[in-house]
């Protein structure tokens, strides 16, 4: 059905309704669901979290799940894990598991893929989030967005935006410089509306230039609705609609929250009043109420097509199959000396693993990300698993993890208090008392010993769900649980043990990194990331994940505390009663996230941006850059302003360069590669980072196998953001161009001139 057709159905409809059942429409009337018209057979919305998979069920007005038999499902790979393999068709795969599980699950949202910048490395819930870099991020939301829409659901883009830590989450308020927000903040959400066609968006719960996002038009109006045109819903986060005025004149179409007061939410009750004292206007309702029954529309739950609505399903083998594939592209090979790794499973008497993180489980916990998995391979399965029972496998927990207390009351639905005091979170999980410090002592003495006795250790350490965890950031990127002194040791007596580093996000490996000879990173990767672990070990996988994401070595070398105000300032109260905000934040970063600080600053990480080793060998060679010069010049003829091209709409996209690069393997295994493409300009007349990923692409190459990879770059891929011409703009001049394995380990620069 044409638009012009659902706008002028949707015009019908919206003259039937009265302001009551509009305003029924536009906040929760359950805590996962918006209200519904029965009288003109308007459905609710039904939503559900999450970027991990569909959450389980919850009653309409308690955080306490319902607890059915029925609300099991396929535990997806984290968004990170998801950005680490670099892979669009499994992003887009990804999607499509989700997407049917929602509809299966009866869902018409899910509230997911979470895309907000990894900016600070402590942050809580960037297990949920992709990545440092921009360009990363807006190529993987895409197809993850068209798998999930495949299925006549809504993925919901979140958290709109500038949402990059979880301190004073609901009450920060971010000041940030037009060209950080366009170059780094923006363009995943951009592509995500632009390419995704994502039919919904969650507003965030901080403060932007001092506006609450979801009442905010800067954001929402002017760059949203206006620049983008996007016609999608915006759905608030859950409990981040403080102003009935506002939130009603905001483009927001939809209040969530976490309290059960439905009718008195700010766009309930207090909206129909406001409304009658000539305090809001229907107008402003009347375009609400277009945008859900447009999603509706597209979503097949109303109109002619309602009948023809996919069904989806769930919890299915090749859900699960999927999802191992994705984990399987997700891990990266840190170090490998002496090809350490893979392990021989053959004839493996005895074999001892260590680590909590080998046996916990971690699909229940994060949050508002928490899955109730049909079920969770853990490390120590899936080895035990792949190797059978011929081989005796000691297990040795080797660090003490505090067992959580399972409290009545629901995090959720405290979690928007105003006076939620985190700190004293953060700091209870750092207490340790003698008992646990006996008990830390007695189990890494027990794997201490153990580990001198066998060939074969492997050591799963890392983070859980206690410490990437929505609410909380971390106040240090240390191991908790003194596992520093655990690996140490163990490595002491057992120098070949093969570490695991199990998390969502970068952790201190200072201590003994360059000790280890074996370091596989593992994010929280769904239902079999075990068995994915076990093929990669025993080499039935070639790892073949980059990092998304920089690794420094403590969270001082970050941008965000080195030169950013992270995690802000108090407000006064003046501030504090105009803004509605507690504290306050400038990005002085700017466009210095992740590794365009660490490279630009000559700050040493642990492992860069895009790092990731084989068991085999890549071999790149005749790399060259072939400029489109028919491009240059119409763009030039048509867009030059001094001595930039503006780079419009029309012309953006226009390939202007194609980056040529032939890879063999030249090992023994077969193996993906991922060849990466960094474009900079050294002699910019605007302060730039040293480069930026402009393309990537990930071949899969037979041993002794060779191909010849295109990469194409569009004019935007020379672009920085001119505030006073409020364009991305095109210098004219020389580029470099980076084409390599990772941001630092670059085959060659070629020269190109605009
Ligand atoms: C949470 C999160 C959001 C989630 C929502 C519903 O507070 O910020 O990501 O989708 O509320 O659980």
């Amino acid at each position: 059905m044409k638009l012009e057709e659902m706008n002028s159905k949707i015009g019908e409809i919206i003259k039937k309704l009265t302001l009551e059942e509009k305003v029924k429409m536009i906040h929760g009337d359950a805590l996962f669901y918006s209200g519904d018209v029965e009288r003109l057979s308007i459905p609710a919305v039904n939503m559900s979290d999450g970027p991990m998979g569909v959450r389980q069920e919850f009653p309409k007005a308690s955080w306490l799940p319902v607890g059915n038999s029925d609300d099991f499902v396929t535990y997806c790979p984290s968004n990170s894990a998801i950005a680490a393999t670099w892979n669009k068709d499994l992003a887009y795969e990804a999607g499509i598991v989700m997407g049917q599980e929602a509809r299966g699950r009866g869902k018409d949202v899910i509230l997911g893929p979470g895309i907000n910048i990894k900016r600070v490395p402590a942050n809580g819930r960037n297990f949920e989030y992709m990545s440092e870099d921009p360009y990363l991020i807006s190529q993987l939301v895409v197809p993850l967005i068209n798998g999930i829409q495949e299925s006549d659901v809504a993925a919901c883009v979140k958290h709109f935006a500038l949402n990059n830590q979880e301190t004073e989450r609901l009450w920060v308020n971010v000041e940030i410089d037009e060209r950080a927000l366009r170059e780094i903040y923006l363009p995943g959400f951009e592509a995500a509306v632009k390419d995704g066609k994502t039919e919904s968006l969650m507003g965030a719960y901080n403060l932007f230039r001092g506006k609450h996002c979801c009442e905010d038009k800067s954001l929402l109006k002017d760059i949203l609705r206006d620049e983008w045109g996007y016609d999608g819903t915006i759905i608030s986060d859950w409990g981040a609609v403080h102003d009935t005025k506002a939130a009603a004149e905001s483009p927001l179409d939809i209040e969530m929250s976490v309290t059960y007061d439905f009718d008195d939410y700010k766009l309930a009750n207090p909206l129909i009043e406001a409304v009658k004292k000539g305090g809001a206007k229907e107008k402003d309702i009347d375009e609400k109420v277009r945008h859900i029954l447009l999603m509706m529309f597209r979503l097949k739950m109303i109109g002619a097509l309602a009948g023809e609505r996919k069904a989806g399903c769930y919890n299915t083998p090749e859900h699960r199959s999927k999802v191992k594939e994705v984990a399987d592209e997700s891990f990266v090979l840190l170090k490998n000396d002496d090809k350490r790794l893979p392990l021989s499973d053959k004839n493996v008497k005895e074999l001892l693993v260590i680590g909590d993180n080998a046996e916990r489980l971690h699909s229940s916990g994060g949050g508002s990300a928490e899955i109730k998995a049909l079920y969770e391979i853990s490390p120590l399965m899936g080895i035990k698993s792949h190797l059978g029972g011929n081989t005796k496998v000691t297990y040795k927990r080797g660090y003490y993890v505090s067992p959580k207390e399972e409290s009545q009351e629901s995090w959720q639905e405290k979690s928007t208090d105003e006076n939620l005091d985190q700190s004293a979170v953060v700091n209870a999980r750092k207490q340790v008392s003698d008992e646990i410090r006996k008990k830390r002592d007695e189990l890494r003495d027990e794997a201490v010993k153990a580990a001198a006795h066998f060939k074969d250790v492997i050591l799963v350490v890392g983070l859980n769900h206690d410490y990437d965890v929505e609410g909380f950031d971390r106040d240090d990127i240390t191991l908790p649980y003194e596992q520093d002194q655990l690996i140490e040791e163990v490595l002491k007596v057992n120098p070949d043990t093969v570490i695991v580093v199990m998390a969502g996000n970068a952790v201190s490996m200072g201590k003994w990194k360059d000790k280890a000879k074996a370091i596989l990173w593992q994010w929280y990767c769904g239902m079999e990331g075990g068995n994915s672990l076990a093929d990669i070990i025993f080499g039935k996988i070639n790892p073949s994940g980059k990092l998304p994401e920089s690794m420094p070595y403590k969270m001082e070398d970050c941008g965000a505390l080195a030169i950013g105000e992270y995690p802000g300032r108090p407000l006064n109260d003046e501030e504090k009663k105009r803004m509605n905000a507690h504290i306050t934040e400038e990005y002085k970063d700017g466009i210095y996230v992740g590794y365009r600080y660490y490279e630009k600053y000559n700050v040493p990480v642990q492992y860069c941006f895009g790092h990731g080793l084989s068991y085999t060998s890549f071999e790149y060679s005749n790399i060259s850059v072939d400029l489109d010069e028919t491009v240059i010049k119409n763009a030039k003829d048509k867009y030059f302003d001094g001595d930039e091209i503006i780079l419009d709409e029309k012309i953006k996209n226009d390939i202007a360069a194609n980056v040529f690069c032939s890879v063999k393997n030249t090992g023994e295994y077969f193996g993906k590669e991922i060849i990466e493409i960094y474009v900079g300009k050294n002699d910019s007349h605007v302060d730039r980072p040293i480069k930026e990923l402009k393309g990537f692409k990930k071949a899969a190459l037979e041993a002794g196998r060779e191909c010849r990879a295109s990469i194409e770059l569009p004019l935007m891929a020379f672009s920085y953001y001119n505030k006073e011409k409020r364009a991305f703009v095109a210098e004219t001049g020389k580029y470099q161009i980076y084409v390599g394995k990772s941001l630092q380990d670059i085959v060659k620069v070629c020269e190109i001139e605009i």
